[in-house]
């Protein structure tokens, strides 16, 4: 039988690795869930919540490691976390492979097999265990409604007796997994919405969810998705024609949702300090790319400020931990199908198959060394 461990995330991390509802998938698949009491109060699922679908709550961390062959987690845990559990245990979660080296470096010293869900290939049977999408959806959909919040007028027509009050305009920049949910969620409130990419893919999801493509369309851009379907950094003439037609777009709009990332490379610069002095007072840029640097040059990662003239620039930071309750529920499930890849469904014991594209995508150390190609290559 195999045992898992989950443990509470530190403080500023609002998510849990298990949902009541995957305990008992787990549960039912032969694991015995190990759960420190009180992991999952910031995602609302309690202790008893948890205990009534067959997990075992123990009282301290340490009671939850000790030796487990497998810890669930959100975040990066530590080497003495490792340490206490089986040796050789399987460690899943958001490890940020491109975070501390030296730390990640001791992390495998621990000779645990590390597993780190931020590199889970695209492909259609790992769709379930896409953490990417599934934590940036929930974000697309929180930048609008705190977009519509900061903005202090109404985003919807609306036609009374005193007087017609008009749709806000809303600006999604980057049309990934964020910005579609962005676009839609923008439409649901009522707002005029157009949205840009340089993926000449987007234009066709743009438009089918009611909203204006807005792009320079020339021959780069035709070229510009790779084969994985993600950005490419673009040229400077491209990036030239594009901020020339952005700058004169953002100054009529109220909304502006940043998306823009490069798999790899700090966010690109959409939105100069020079675009949002013209901008009108009042208007909003919410900036997802914030923890990656920002598609917005003023962006302060993990604040709100407010332009000289009037531009509200929210810089979120794990946006999706802001709503907990649904992001912990996804994750829950991205985990718990990416788990069940391991678990031998005749003897419920551990069993990885190496071989799997899968697993081989995920696994950043083995053995005592790191051994994904993303680091090894890095390295070299
Ligand atoms: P992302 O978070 O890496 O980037 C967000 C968006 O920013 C992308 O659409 C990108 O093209 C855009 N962007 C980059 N540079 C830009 C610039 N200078 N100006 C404007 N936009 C720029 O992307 P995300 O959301 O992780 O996924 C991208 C695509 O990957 C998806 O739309 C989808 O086609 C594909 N995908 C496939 C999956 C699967 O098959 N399992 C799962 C998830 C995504």
């Amino acid at each position: 039988m195999v045992t898992i461990a989950v443990t509470a995330e530190p403080e500023e991390e609002t998510r849990v690795a298990v949902s009541p509802d995957t305990v008992k998938k787990l549960v039912a698949a032969g694991c015995k869930v190990r759960i420190e009491s009180g992991a999952g109060a910031r995602s609302r699922f309690t202790d008893d919540a948890y205990a009534a679908q067959g997990a075992e709550i123990v009282a301290s961390r340490a009671d939850a490691l000790k030796g487990a062959d497998a810890l669930l987690g959100v975040r990066r845990p530590s080497n003495e976390d490792i340490a206490a559990l089986a040796p050789g245990a399987v460690v899943v979660a958001m490890l940020d492979p491109f975070g501390d080296r030296g730390e990640l470096e001791a992390l495998a010293g621990t000779k645990a097999k590390l597993f780190t869900m931020e590199f889970m290939p695209r492909t259609t049977r790992a769709q379930s265990m896409d953490v990417l999408s599934s934590q940036a959806n929930l974000a697309g959909y929180k930048a609008v409604v705190d977009a519509a919040s900061e903005f202090g007028a109404a985003v919807p027509m609306m036609m009374t007796p005193a007087g017609t009050v008009p749709a806000a305009k809303a600006f999604i920049m980057g049309v990934g997994v964020a910005g579609l949910q962005a676009i839609a969620t923008a439409r649901r409130l009522g707002a005029i919405v157009t949205a840009t990419d340089v993926r000449p893919a987007t234009k066709e999801q743009v438009q089918s969810l009611g909203a204006k493509f807005i792009a320079v369309e020339d021959e780069e851009f035709q070229q510009a998705q790779t084969a994985g379907g993600y950005a490419k950094e673009m040229s400077a003439e491209y990036k030239t024609k594009q901020a020339e037609l952005v700058a004169k777009h953002v100054t009529a709009q109220d909304m502006v949702i940043t998306t823009a990332l490069i798999p790899g490379r700090p966010a690109p610069t959409l939105i100069t300090a020079d675009m949002v002095s013209k901008m009108k007072p009042g208007a909003v840029i919410v900036d997802l790319a914030a923890e990656r640097g920002g598609n917005c040059e003023l962006t302060k990662p993990g604040e709100t400020i407010v332009t000289d003239n009037g531009v509200t620039i929210v810089g979120p930071i794990n946006y999706a931990g802001t709503v907990p309750v649904n992001a912990s529920s996804l994750y829950a499930r991205n985990l718990l199908s990416f788990v069940s890849l391991m678990i031998n469904k005749d003897d419920g014991t551990l069993d990885i198959n190496w071989d799997d594209d899968i697993i081989q995508g995920t696994l950043l150390a083995k053995d005592g060394a790191l051994v994904h190609p993303n680091l090894t290559q890095q390295a070299a």
